[in-house]
């Protein structure tokens, strides 16, 4: 059993970690700013902003999960926060998995990333940003923290929920797409590729995708 911290875990990303590190028989704590709409039983919430709270939460983790937005009074804001965290994470030698967009993936090995070429304008600023904490484990990552960075498909988001199906691939920068084509990952399916990565570190200051 592991205590895990998920910042972000009354989210979409993070409700569905908190559930699946719950489900799994792991010692969670979420962190927000506002309390749970439905709280999960057996999580232990903390209600403030993340910096606020990462000091008295992040000591003793074995892993901290980062899964904010750069939505609404977080826009511009997340690089800086989640160079915190990292930081405390690297403190506490705890395994750091930061969520990211599926923009920041490549179409193909070598290939500029998707955030580097045309982004729909609704998707562009959140894009960026993601790519920006991206950029900020790849160049600035406390030395010695085990950092993973998670892309999901494109099509993931809280509008398109799905189902647990329990299968799914796990990629490296480059995205993977289905045989029609479809960029797709259920919210708890991709809860459950952070969880497998936790349980079972298999990358290591790296990259990742998780896509069916
Ligand atoms: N297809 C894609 O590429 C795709 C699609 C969706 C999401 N994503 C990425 O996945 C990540 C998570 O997105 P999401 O849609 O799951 O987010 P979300 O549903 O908007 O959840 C964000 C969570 O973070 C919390 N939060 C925000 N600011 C905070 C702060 N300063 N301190 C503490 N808690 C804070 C929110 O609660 P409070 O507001 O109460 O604090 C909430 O629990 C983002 O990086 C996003 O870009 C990518």
């Amino acid at each position: 059993m592991a205590t895990i911290v998920v910042f972000g875990g009354t989210g979409y990303t993070g409700g569905n970690v908190v559930r699946e590190a719950v489900s799994r028989g792991h010692q969670v704590v979420s962190v927000s700013r506002s309390e749970p709409e439905e709280p999960v039983e057996g999580v232990r919430y903390e209600t403030g902003g993340a910096e606020e709270v990462a000091g008295r939460v992040v000591p003793g983790a074995d892993a901290v999960v980062a899964a904010l937005s750069p939505r609404g009074d977080m826009s511009g804001r997340l690089v800086e926060v989640y160079r915190g965290l990292a930081q405390q994470a690297a403190e506490a030698g705890a395994r750091y998995v930061q969520v990211g967009g599926f923009s920041s993936l490549r179409p193909a090995p070598g290939a500029p990333r998707f955030v580097e070429g045309d982004i729909p304008e609704q998707f562009r600023d959140e894009a960026l940003e993601g790519e920006a904490t991206r950029v900020l484990l790849a160049e600035e990552a406390p030395q010695g923290l085990d950092w993973v960075f998670v892309s999901p498909a494109g099509g993931y988001g809280a509008w398109a929920a799905g189902e647990r199906t329990g299968s799914f691939r796990v990629g490296n920068d480059v995205a993977l797409f289905d045989a029609d084509g479809g960029s797709n990952i259920s919210g708890a399916d991709f809860a459950a590729a952070i969880l497998d990565e936790i349980e079972r570190p298999a990358h290591h200051r790296a990259h990742i995708g998780v896509a069916y």
